[in-house]
């Protein structure tokens, strides 16, 4: 970072948290969770997500799976191939693109197997990212440029094909709660004497207590038990799969199904911030200028997958996915020894357990689509969900 960009990532600091500071004041004192990280990651040219850091790869917040690897994007291609096949054709529709580089990927491997998307739509939020996917998708090929559209909305037509969207989910806002036996508590946003912003509980309101207590059943959580939940999931999968005509949607992030994301022994939540590569969980060091995160509850987006009549494909680690998908198939056909050693070593960070192999997963949802999906044949966790 030059001089010059540290003066103005400290005057844009200041300004998100006077707008933080003004929304505060309007609700009274105290903000809940989510809405402060609604302005945190999107108010309009002060977001997170809606101005311009750096986000992704070098010199960015954080690194996805897309960036690590070509690999990732080539296992997508697949499965987008067979999504297509079976349907005699159709769209890509990847939401949240990023840097480009899952699009790139996936155009390049489509395109070599002879089986292009009529149209790969991307939906995307930031200004400056979709700016980053321009630069990236005019490289390809003019004939496979040319099929790249962005929208500011979901297809307004039905439409046919594949939804991807690689960690997405996990930016969506989450109420955060404590527990404690006699009232639940809502946790959100004060300013102390000095203005800055701290941590304050509330009793929740009667919509979230109803939520909290449905998750807690008889689990053995100890007074002071704090964790989040996300009831945006719901509408926002309505609305991305909403004129999705037939064909799967398929949602890869970091999560659990429920009963091990409010294991009594999960009790500090699991909201992340990730800020220049190093990863925190103080969503009040540097608003909008970092992004926020909280692990997917996968069963929550079953749920909403059924609330929106689609069916529940597959769910699997990221793993079993990338295995099923052929990721060995993809790193055997590298064309030198070079390139077959870096792609087996990127294949590691991809599969292994403790790196992203276990903690991320990927869920399916369908309509109008029945034939077994390669993705799942390897593992096939749904009763888990
Ligand atoms: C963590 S990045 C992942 C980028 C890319 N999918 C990858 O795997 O590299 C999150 C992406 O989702 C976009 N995004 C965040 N919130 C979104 C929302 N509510 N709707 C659509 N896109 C969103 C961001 O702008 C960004 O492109």
């Amino acid at each position: 970072m030059t001089a010059a960009d540290d003066l103005h990532e400290t005057v844009h600091a200041q300004q998100v948290l006077e707008r933080l500071r003004a929304a505060i004041g309007a609700a009274g004192g105290w903000l809940p969770f989510d809405e402060f990280m609604a302005l945190a990651l999107y108010a309009p040219g002060l977001g997170y997500y809606s101005a311009g850091a750096r986000k992704l790869g070098a010199g960015g917040d954080f690194t996805t799976a897309p960036e690590i690897s070509p690999l990732f994007g080539r296992c997508l291609a697949r499965h987008c191939a067979q999504v297509l096949g079976e349907l005699g054709g159709g769209d890509v529709l990847e939401v949240g693109a990023g840097s480009g580089r899952l699009a790139f990927d996936v155009l390049s491997a489509l395109h070599a197997a002879g089986c292009l998307p009529a149209r790969y739509c991307i939906l995307e939020i930031s200004a400056d990212l979709r700016e980053r996917q321009h630069a990236l998708l005019a490289t390809l090929p003019s004939q496979v440029a040319a099929r790249v559209q962005w929208l500011d909305a979901p297809p307004a037509e039905p439409w046919q094909g594949a939804l991807l969207a690689n960690e997405v989910l996990d930016a969506l806002p989450v109420e955060c709660f404590e527990w404690q036996p006699d009232a639940p508590l809502a946790r959100g946003v004060m300013l102390d004497a000095t203005g800055e912003l701290q941590w304050q509980t509330q009793p929740a309101p009667p919509a979230l207590r109803a939520e909290i207590l449905r998750l807690h059943g008889n689990l053995p959580w100890h007074a002071g038990y704090a964790s989040e939940l996300c009831t945006r999931v719901g509408p926002w999968i309505a609305e991305m799969t909403r004129s999705l005509a037939s064909g799967v949607a398929l949602f890869i992030d970091y999560g659990l199904p429920r009963h091990e994301y409010y294991h009594a022994e999960r009790s500090t939540g699991t909201l992340r911030c990730h800020y220049r590569q190093r990863a925190h969980d103080d969503p009040f060091a540097h608003p909008g200028m970092e992004d926020i995160t909280a692990w997917v509850d996968f069963t929550r987006v079953a749920e909403a997958a059924d609330a929106a009549s689609l069916d529940v494909l597959g769910f699997a680690t990221q793993a079993a996915l990338l295995l099923g998908l052929g990721i060995e198939e993809e790193i055997m056909s590298a064309q030198d020894e070079t390139t077959r050693i870096r792609r087996a070593s990127e294949a590691r960070q991809l599969l292994m357990p403790h790196e992203m192999g276990e903690r991320f997963k990927a869920i399916a949802l369908g309509r109008n689509f029945s034939a077994p999906l390669a993705a799942f044949a390897h593992q096939d966790l749904r009763r888990s969900l």
